[in-house]
């Protein structure tokens, strides 16, 4: 059985990631960051497809949680063979009145969040000689936003990021991909004003705000054998947008 480690798998798209890699036959840990009874109902949904599932608390921007994580995942599950860098956090606002926590703080969970993981990851799929990488990056990171940039450069990182992790580690049987969502409809965008909403809609060239199967059928392509001969690539999941 191999084993698949969600990041920020408790709700949202990461919930739907998780459960699909479940029914693709993964053992599958989930990270999540705070609310333990989101990430229990996240491992009973996987538990259905008769696979194994855990739930670990961690902070994705911490080393030393990274570190226990990843030894709890090979305890309870065996290595990690795919990884989905899912966890992350918007807190918008124009430029000049972004504080620097909050620049920080995006940076710290969305690209090093990526980086602490996927390094813990690396080691035991260079061993395995074999393994799968998969970052949640954005349609923001490829075109920016208006007040996002913070979370913007984020998701541009995770883009460069990706492409230069992809050309270290494919000799060693490894692939590491993005996929850059477009507008989903999730807890991160319904807070959104309607008029804000209406105006990516009309952007939308399918016409349709997209749902987290959407990116959760891309994730389980990329793991999967399907995908062996796809690496460096940022998928967009956008609608055409
Ligand atoms: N919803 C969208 O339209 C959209 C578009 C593009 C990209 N994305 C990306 O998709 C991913 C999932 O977003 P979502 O819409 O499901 O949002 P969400 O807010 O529902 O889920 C984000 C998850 O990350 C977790 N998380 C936050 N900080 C964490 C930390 N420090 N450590 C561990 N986990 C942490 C949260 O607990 C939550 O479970 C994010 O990376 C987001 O940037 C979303």
């Amino acid at each position: 059985m191999s084993v698949a480690l969600v990041t920020g798998a408790s709700r949202g798209i990461g919930r739907v990631i998780a459960e699909n890699l479940a029914a693709a036959g993964y053992d599958v840990a989930i990270c999540y960051s705070g609310n333990e009874e989101a990430a229990l109902e996240t491992i009973e949904l996987c538990k259905k497809y008769g696979v194994q599932s855990i739930a670990i608390k961690a902070d994705v921007s911490n080393a030393d949680d990274v570190a226990e994580m990843f030894a709890q995942v090979k305890t309870s599950l065996g290595t990690v063979d795919v990884l989905v860098n899912n966890a992350g956090i918007t807190k918008d606002g124009l430029l000049i009145r972004m504080s620097e926590e909050d620049f920080d703080k995006v940076i710290d969970i969305n690209l090093k969040g990526t980086y602490l993981c996927t390094k813990a990851a690396v080691k035991d799929m260079m061993r395995a000689k074999k393994g799968r990488i998969i970052n949640i990056t954005s349609i923001v990171g490829v075109q920016g936003n208006a007040g996002q940039a913070n979370y913007a450069a984020s998701k541009a990182g995770i883009i460069g990021f990706t492409k230069s992790v992809a050309r270290e580690y494919g000799s060693k049987g490894i692939t590491v991909n993005a996929v850059a969502p477009g507008f989903i409809q999730t807890a991160m965008t319904d807070g959104l004003p309607d008029a804000v909403k209406e105006n990516y809609l009309k952007q939308i060239p399918l016409g349709r705000f997209g749902t987290p199967e959407d990116i959760a059928n891309t994730v389980a392509f990329l793991a999967s054998e399907k995908a062996s001969y796809i690496t460096g690539q940022v998928i967009e999941v956008t609608g055409g947008m």
